[in-house]
């Protein structure tokens, strides 16, 4: 553009404007111009919602191992934890919360054989109970997380695509439009929303979820009718001949160690487009290296990428068994009497087990042992979730 153009596009809108001052000035009657006033805004009442109670949830405080740092977990944020546990707000969509897929009156499970993963992402494996996951040192069926560091799970639920696919920031801009949190808040850590304090508080919840004593528990305190003569029958095999307790050890049933059981895979894996895409992309995100070749779920070996480790599993927990059905990391199995008639025949193709030879009696006394590791089921409430509320910014409330 020359010189002359950029003065002329200067002095063009100038030379307008003064003409057009110029007509108003001649068409204005003499006289003060009267004073602008700003119309009165119409008056916004907002009636502020009432505080929610933040008492201990009664389904909280049942450990079956006694544990002295969860008896100093304050009570105001296991009681937002559970807020958030059962808020919407906490996933992408707003379509689902942790109770979708842990629901509290099937022992925290979805009762499903494989996960529905977000909307559109359908998951490739089982959804565990979450009772006793404070007792637990390794999470996750390859236990690729670590039990002492909650919070890092609820982020990886909350993030991860499969799972509930939402943004850190804006769940918390979510929570931060919801004023009845902001009390929440306070009362469970002295300040508002923020993501590490959510992560914090879910996990609270999370880990006062414990199985309450179980037949099991009190036949071993000196109960002795506790357990039937079968169940009895059971538990001695499965300490004895069916060898069920050289990996199912301790208080809770694991020796917290990785077993290859050769399991049939779960076809619907690889059936099921949704499915099968997840897969591919969930060890094409561990990095492996022939994620896109896979023909079965290689759990461990995705962490170590150590051969010797393809098709291993944690040893899971034993505790509410009886209703935690379908079983194995896959799914798999629909019946107790299924897992231990799999046992019975050595496991499968390439497994570390061995034909136990139990005649259909002990099988099925195996089955009634099984059948009494769990606790009676606390009946949880679930909360409404705290209400969006506009807020008039500059105002006092
Ligand atoms: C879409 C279903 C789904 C939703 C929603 C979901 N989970 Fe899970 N959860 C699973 C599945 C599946 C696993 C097992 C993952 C694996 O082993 O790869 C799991 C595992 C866990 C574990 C580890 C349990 C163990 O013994 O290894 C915890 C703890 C957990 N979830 C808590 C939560 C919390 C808290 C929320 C809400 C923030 C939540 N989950 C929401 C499906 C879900
Ligand atoms: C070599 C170690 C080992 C032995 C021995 C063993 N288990 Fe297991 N058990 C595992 C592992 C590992 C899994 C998970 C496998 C998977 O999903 O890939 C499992 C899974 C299970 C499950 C399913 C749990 C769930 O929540 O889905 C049950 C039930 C079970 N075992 C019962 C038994 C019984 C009964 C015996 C004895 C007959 C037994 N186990 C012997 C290692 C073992």
């Amino acid at each position: 553009m020359s010189l002359r153009h950029a003065l002329l596009l200067l002095v063009t809108p100038l030379a307008v404007g003064a003409l057009v001052l110029a007509a108003c000035a001649s068409s204005t009657p003499a006289g003060p111009a009267p004073a602008f006033t700003l119309p009165e805004a119409p008056a916004i009442r907002i009636t502020p919602l009432p505080p929610l109670p933040a008492e201990l949830p009664p389904e909280a405080a049942f450990p079956s191992v006694a544990d002295p740092a969860w008896e100093k977990l304050p009570a105001a944020q296991v009681a937002l934890g559970k807020y958030l546990f059962f808020d919407d707000a906490l996933s992408g969509d707003q379509k689902l919360n942790c109770a979708t897929c842990h629901q509290p009156d099937r022992a925290w499970i979805d009762g499903l054989p494989l996960s529905v993963g977000y909307p559109g992402s359908l998951y490739f494996r089982n959804t565990p109970t979450l009772l006793n996951v404070g007792d637990k040192p390794l999470l996750y069926w390859d236990g690729r997380l670590d039990g002492n560091d909650l919070p890092t799970v609820i982020r990886d639920h909350i993030a991860e695509a499969h799972f509930m696919n939402a943004d850190g920031l804006l769940v918390v801009e979510r929570l931060n439009q919801k004023p009845q949190y902001a009390e929440l808040f306070r009362a469970a850590y002295g300040g508002g929303p923020s993501y590490g304090r959510m992560l914090n508080a879910v996990a609270a919840y999370v880990g006062s979820l414990y199985s309450p004593p179980s037949a099991y528990d009190r036949y071993r305190a000196g109960e002795a009718e506790a357990l039937s003569a079968q169940a009895q029958a059971g538990l001695a095999l499965f300490e004895g001949k069916a060898r069920c307790a050289t990996c199912h050890s301790g208080t809770l049933f694991s020796d917290g160690q990785y077993h290859n059981l050769g399991l049939p895979q779960n076809p619907d894996i690889f059936d099921e487009p949704l499915r099968h895409i997840t897969f591919r992309r969930f060890f094409r995100t561990l990095g492996v290296p022939d994620y896109s070749k896979l023909e079965v779920d290689v759990g461990r070996y995705a962490l170590t990428q150590d051969n010797s480790d393809s098709g291993y599993f944690l040893t899971p927990a034993l505790r509410e068994v009886g209703r935690t059905a379908p079983y194995m990391h896959n799914g798999i199995f629909v019946t107790l009497e299924e897992v231990v008639a799999f046992y019975n025949a050595g496991g499968g193709e390439s497994s570390e087990l061995s034909p136990l030879n139990l005649t259909p009696a002990e099988q099925a006394a195996l089955v009634a042992f099984l059948e009494n590791l769990s606790g009676e089921l606390v009946s949880v409430e679930p909360p409404e979730a705290p209400a969006y509320q506009l807020t008039i910014l500059g105002g006092d409330q």
